[in-house]
């Protein structure tokens, strides 16, 4: 039977012991063999068949075959957080001379990875813009991998990920997106062509500001790839953060669809207030990203991005609110604002930031679940203080 978002991130294995209702954390490192020939299971690569938790492990499976489904495809792979997803996702796929196309406009930490990480590596990568990305085929028809994120953090800006995905088919280039922003409920890059999805599923996924993770989702043949890579890299998730994601997993479609509906009340209330000189959120049809948004996402998602005068604006607003917390991160239950040049994109040039479209007068906010009224009578207060 197909079954819908919820039904799937509810119902995942059984628990064939006791019929406990939710699946058992297996927190063991290693599990024994009954006899020593059964490690050639091991060798052949048997699914079921597990003996160190840093390959695989039984929790962790549950978690990871109920997120593959939520992004309509066949496998997925959980992580120690959502850097150490991406980065084994990346050097499994690109090596020593090979050349990364990447949208410059990225989650700052993703951007500085491979601004001065891969290149140590050999890796030869260029930033380009949205218009570029859609012409990478003529731009550089040599690239193996492509790789961006939508919507963009932190402005929520939107690009096309099936124009994306065709000019990266054309050249035979792998496409890996990040999709964090608008967790699988609201997106699913796959349906359009992606090859890659990764996830920082510290956000919505865990959704509760309690758990460290990353997620790759993809094929099983590419989920192999990464597999092995990730067994010699180390970034496992343990087991007990792999119930926590199951568990998170379960109301992730109710939590993302309340906090679409309080985001989107919000941006209005935002366009509304004079001091706020721009605000980003593609739920508004006079928005740039609004089209886009529109044909690739299920719902517009929790991030609004604001623009105030200057830092000094930026920093009273946020250090005058009662409710919203004044802190980096996003996707959890409680409301958060930050402020990007002071923390998901410190270390960026002043060229940089204003390539990534970021201003030191932006506050980013993740919206979270408490009652919308108490949030705008709070944003009110705090816009007064400037
Ligand atoms: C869009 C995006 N991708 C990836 C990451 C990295 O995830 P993690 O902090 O779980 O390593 C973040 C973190 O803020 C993010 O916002």
């Amino acid at each position: 039977m197909k079954k819908s978002k919820s039904t799937q991130a509810i119902h995942g294995r059984k628990d064939k012991s006791y019929r406990a209702a939710n699946y058992p954390i297996y927190q063991s490192t290693t599990f024994a063999v009954e006899k020593s020939d059964n490690y050639e299971k091991f060798i052949g690569d048997e699914e079921e068949f597990y003996i160190y938790s840093r390959y695989s492990n039984p929790t962790v499976r549950n978690a990871e075959e109920k997120l593959a489904s939520l992004e309509n495809t066949e496998d997925a792979i959980l992580f120690s957080s959502g850097m150490a997803a991406i980065t084994t996702a990346i050097l499994s796929f690109a090596q020593k001379g090979d050349t990364i196309v990447a949208l410059r406009h990225l989650y700052g930490m993703t951007y500085r990875f491979l601004r001065d990480i891969a290149p140590k590596f050999g890796i030869d990568v260029h930033f380009v813009n949205e218009a570029e990305l859609y012409e990478m085929n003529k731009l550089y028809p040599n690239a193996k991998l492509v790789y961006f994120e939508t919507p963009i953090n932190p402005t929520t800006d939107c690009v096309s990920i099936a124009k994306t995905a065709a000019a990266a088919k054309k050249i035979g280039a792998l496409t890996i997106m990040d999709n964090t922003f608008a967790s699988p409920i609201n997106q699913n890059p796959i349906d359009f062509g992606v090859d890659i999805v990764v996830h920082s599923a510290t956000k919505y996924i865990g959704g509760h500001s309690d758990i460290m993770a990353g997620a790759v989702v993809s094929s099983k043949q590419l989920t192999k790839s990464v597999r092995e890579t990730m067994k010699a890299f180390g970034g496992c998730i343990n087991p007990i953060d792999a119930y926590m994601i199951d568990r998170s997993l379960k109301t992730l479609k109710v939590r993302v669809e309340q906090q679409n509906r309080t985001a989107q009340r919000l941006a209005e209330f935002f366009m509304r207030q004079k001091k706020v000189s721009r605000v980003f959120y593609p739920g508004i049809p006079s928005s740039r990203s609004y089209k886009i948004a529109k044909r690739q996402m299920h719902g517009f998602g929790g991030m609004v991005c604001i623009e105030l005068a200057d830092l000094d604006s930026a920093k009273k607003f946020c250090d005058s609110l009662e409710i919203a917390l004044n802190a980096t991160s996003l996707g959890g239950v409680e409301s958060l604002v930050s402020i990007p040049v002071l923390t998901s994109h410190i270390k960026m040039s002043p060229e940089e930031l204003s390539a990534a479209g970021v201003s030191e007068g932006m506050i980013r906010i993740s919206v979270g679940l408490e009652d919308v009224e108490d949030l705008v009578l709070d944003f009110r207060q705090a816009i007064a203080k400037i």
